[in-house]
């Protein structure tokens, strides 16, 4: 064997032997997850059209659709923070700023969770996705569907409506400011061929049409589920057994990591009330954690399990960074951070938010 044969064969084997290595605690990991689908299922009253997503866009950035036309829905779930806001809890009607940087004092009672990927909510394991309705939604999954979620926001005097209109004056407000809008008469023309008027109940089809186009897969957990054994790491392979082992995968799995179930509060927040699991998804981009935002951290996330008596392990150090390293994996780089150049109310694009 002359010596470059031999460089080659020694290269083949450290190459393998350290893929091998980060790959022996590689398991079967179908009967807990499943990738992502590419593109989200539209309900069949509310089938996907290009000109109502991009109607349904224009109506999340305007704030034409809060009480003083100062808050947007955007204002609450932005690209920056990961489509959520970045805050504890979010700050709504009289705001100015956008994240962390926000203040006011019309403050949620409950962390604004992230809207991406939220079409796929509900997602069990290999679901047929034709069959597949999304949902519910809220932490407390009081809103069966995006088109009822939107609703509860613009008639939500804290969120969107503030406190100088009604509850019974918002949404006709809103529909007659919009067909002052020959812009938006026009969109809502494209995007709704059937129909004559702008009413509510369209503005809430657009917006759930729009969001239901705010989904990103391929994280390299994705890739690494879907046969892919070197797209993740040892450690992360490692954190990701941990997961498992823990107990962790009970309510964090199948596709979204999240049963979209309630549980009881986490030992620390006891005496709140129980929530929906959340999905774990882009988590690294959502911070901070909890339906009370009070982990600033997703290591401070993670550290709220220790000890705890229905998990099967206390973790040490090394389990935790193991952890934590298999949650980032779950990042997707491709999550959408399109802002649109304009509203058509002419209004701040995403509201009072600079
Ligand atoms: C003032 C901040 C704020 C604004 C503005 C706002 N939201 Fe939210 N959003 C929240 C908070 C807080 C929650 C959690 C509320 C709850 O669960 O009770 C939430 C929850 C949601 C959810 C549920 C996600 C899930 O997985 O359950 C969706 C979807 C959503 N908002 C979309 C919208 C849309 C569409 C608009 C505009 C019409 C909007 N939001 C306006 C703060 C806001
Ligand atoms: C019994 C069900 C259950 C188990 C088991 C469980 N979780 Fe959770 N997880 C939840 C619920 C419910 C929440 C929301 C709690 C809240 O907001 O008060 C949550 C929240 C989280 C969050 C914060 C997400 C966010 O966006 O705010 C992280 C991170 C997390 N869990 C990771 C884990 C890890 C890691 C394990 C295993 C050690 C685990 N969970 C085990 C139900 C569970």
């Amino acid at each position: 064997m002359n010596k470059f044969a031999a460089l080659a064969l020694l290269c083949g084997c450290l190459l393998g032997c350290q893929e091998n290595e980060g790959n022996t605690n590689v398991r079967d990991y179908s009967e807990h997850f499943s990738v992502l689908p590419e593109v989200a299922s539209f309900p069949k009253d509310n089938p996907y059209s290009i000109e109502k997503a991009k109607l349904g866009e224009f109506l999340f950035w305007d704030p034409i659709l809060s009480g003083a036309e100062n808050v947007a829905c955007a204002s609450c779930h932005h690209p920056d923070f990961g489509w959520a806001d970045g805050r504890a809890f979010s700050i709504g009607a009289d705001g100015v700023g956008l994240g962390p940087e926000r203040f006011g004092f019309a403050i949620t009672p409950i962390h604004s969770p992230t809207v991406a990927n939220t079409a796929f909510n509900g997602l069990e394991n290999n679901t047929d996705l034709d069959a597949f309705v999304a949902g519910p939604y809220f932490w407390d999954l009081r809103a069966a569907s995006l088109e009822a979620q939107s609703l509860g926001p613009i008639a939500n005097e804290i969120e969107m409506r503030g406190k100088h209109i009604s509850q019974e004056d918002i949404f006709p407000l809103i529909e007659s400011r919009l067909t002052n809008i020959q812009a938006y008469q026009a969109l809502f023309k494209d995007a709704f061929p059937e129909h004559t008027e702008i009413t509510i109940d369209l503005v809430a089809k657009a917006l759930a049409t729009y969001q239901r186009t705010l989904t990103a897969n391929n994280s390299r957990f994705d890739q690494f589920i879907a046969g892919d054994t070197t797209a993740l790491t040892s450690e992360e392979v490692a954190g990701l057994n941990t997961f498992i082992d823990a107990g962790c995968v009970r309510c964090h799995g199948g596709p979204m990591l999240s049963d979209n179930l309630i549980h009881e509060s986490q030992p620390v927040l006891q005496g709140l009330p129980a929530v929906r699991t959340p999905s774990l998804r882009n988590v690294s981009a959502t911070a901070p954690y909890m339906h009370t935002g009070e982990r600033d951290t997703l290591r401070s996330a993670i550290d709220i399990y220790e000890g705890r008596d229905d998990l099967e392990v206390s973790f040490g150090d090394d389990q935790i960074s193991n952890l934590e390293a298999f949650l980032r994996t779950l990042d997707t780089p491709e999550l959408s951070k399109t802002i649109p150049d304009y509203v058509p109310s002419g209004l701040s694009i995403g509201g009072d938010i600079n």
